[in-house]
């Protein structure tokens, strides 16, 4: 089974909550999860897999709570090629930066060379007024790709 470190990007608390749902299903499932909302370079060092949560703010901008890690990430660029990785991003398409966020951190993981696991979703809270919903849908196709032994 898999120990999934899941960070979260959140500002009004949505993003958390769809982390906390999707960890109880994971753990359901026997996996081993660790949900962190102030996420730290440490984290995604330790991690074998990771799984990020992020809705985005201002205009396509991180949340406060993920944006210190993500610049230093792209500033010490950390090799990561024994990390498989997911992403699910939160948004708003009234927004021209629609999910941006996600988009970011999917790209910036791939550039440090970490392994992505099935595709990214971005959820849109103007059709899933319910992100969790959502996320529950997508987590059923992510996890049996999972490499176990990560
Ligand atoms: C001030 C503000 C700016 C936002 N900017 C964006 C944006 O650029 N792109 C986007 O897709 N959503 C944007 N949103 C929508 C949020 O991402 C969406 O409401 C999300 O569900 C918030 O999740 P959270 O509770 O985890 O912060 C914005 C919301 C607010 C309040």
């Amino acid at each position: 089974m898999a120990n999934i470190t899941i960070i979260t990007g959140s500002t009004l608390g949505g993003a958390e909550y769809v982390g906390d749902h999707l960890s109880e299903l994971l753990q359901a499932k026997g996996h081993q999860t660790n949900v962190i909302n102030e996420g730290i370079m440490d984290d995604v060092l330790s991690a074998s897999t990771l799984l990020i949560i992020t809705s985005t703010h201002g205009a396509g901008d991180f949340p406060e709570n993920i944006a210190p890690l993500i610049d230093q990430l792209l500033s010490e660029r950390p090799m990561l090629r024994d990390v498989q990785y997911g992403v699910v991003g939160i948004g708003d398409s009234s927004y021209d930066t629609f999910c941006e966020a996600g988009a970011k951190a999917d790209a910036l993981l791939q550039d440090l060379g970490a392994i992505k696991i099935g595709e990214r979703i971005d959820i849109d809270i103007q059709a899933h007024p319910v992100p969790e919903d959502e996320a529950e849908r997508w987590l059923t196709d992510w996890m049996p790709l999972l490499n176990a032994s990560n």
